[in-house]
């Protein structure tokens, strides 16, 4: 973890971008880079976090269930304890991730099954519910359920947060590209950034 909240005064919106490519200049982090320069020129005031999944140290469930009862992880000696914080204040979450067999890449996987406490003792912070944003990359040709995964497992990171997805883009055949993000895909991504950066918290 080397990101921390680059405040800006008087914020009003805090937006927490999760990269979860293990590739400094892959196309997550490339579409997680057009988000933050939108951000960056953007009216409203906002504050931004950015966590390379890769690069945090997160221990697996165990699947202990010891939440269940106490509402805390066993685990207090890794990453989590800072991202649990950012989960918590943040008001909207934007997850740039590559497909890695149909799925998740680990290192957001670990992080999901460790919301786990938030499963049993839910946050109680309605109305004002969390918003969830997805881009997601598989190198592949289309083919059946490339893209269905992720978004049913972010919409449980999102429910066990109370929060919702509100929008995904998803990009397949990135292995056809040339390392760049194509114009027209740079294009719907800054699109989606500033429908976003708007939206109302
Ligand atoms: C371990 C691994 C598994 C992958 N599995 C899939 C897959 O199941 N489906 C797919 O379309 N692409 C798959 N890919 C390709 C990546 O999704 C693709 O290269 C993506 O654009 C990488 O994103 P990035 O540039 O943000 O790292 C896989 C790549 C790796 C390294």
């Amino acid at each position: 973890m080397h990101n921390e909240w680059t405040t800006r005064q008087g914020l009003m919106k805090k937006i927490a971008l999760f990269m979860a490519s293990g590739r400094p200049s892959g196309y997550s982090s490339q579409a997680t880079r057009i988000i933050k320069e939108i951000a960056s020129a953007c009216a409203s005031q906002i504050e931004l976090v950015q966590i390379n999944t890769y690069n945090t140290k997160v221990r697996h469930c165990s699947g202990c269930e010891i939440c269940k009862d106490t509402g805390e992880c066993v685990f207090n000696d890794d990453d989590m304890q800072k991202i649990c914080k950012i989960l918590e204040e943040t008001d909207v979450a934007v997850i740039s991730t590559p497909v890695y067999y149909s799925s998740a890449p680990g290192s957001l996987k670990a992080i999901l099954d460790r919301t786990q406490p938030y499963f049993y003792h839910p946050l109680k912070n309605e109305p004002d519910k969390k918003i969830f944003y997805l881009i997601q990359f598989g190198g592949s040709r289309p083919y059946p359920a490339q893209f269905e995964t992720i978004p049913q497992q972010m919409l449980h990171m999102a429910r066990n947060l109370n929060g919702y997805i509100v929008a995904e883009l998803s990009f397949p055949a990135t292995d056809q590209w040339d390392g760049t993000l194509p114009a027209q895909v740079s294009s719907q991504i800054e699109e989606f950034a500033r429908t976003l950066l708007q939206e109302p918290v």
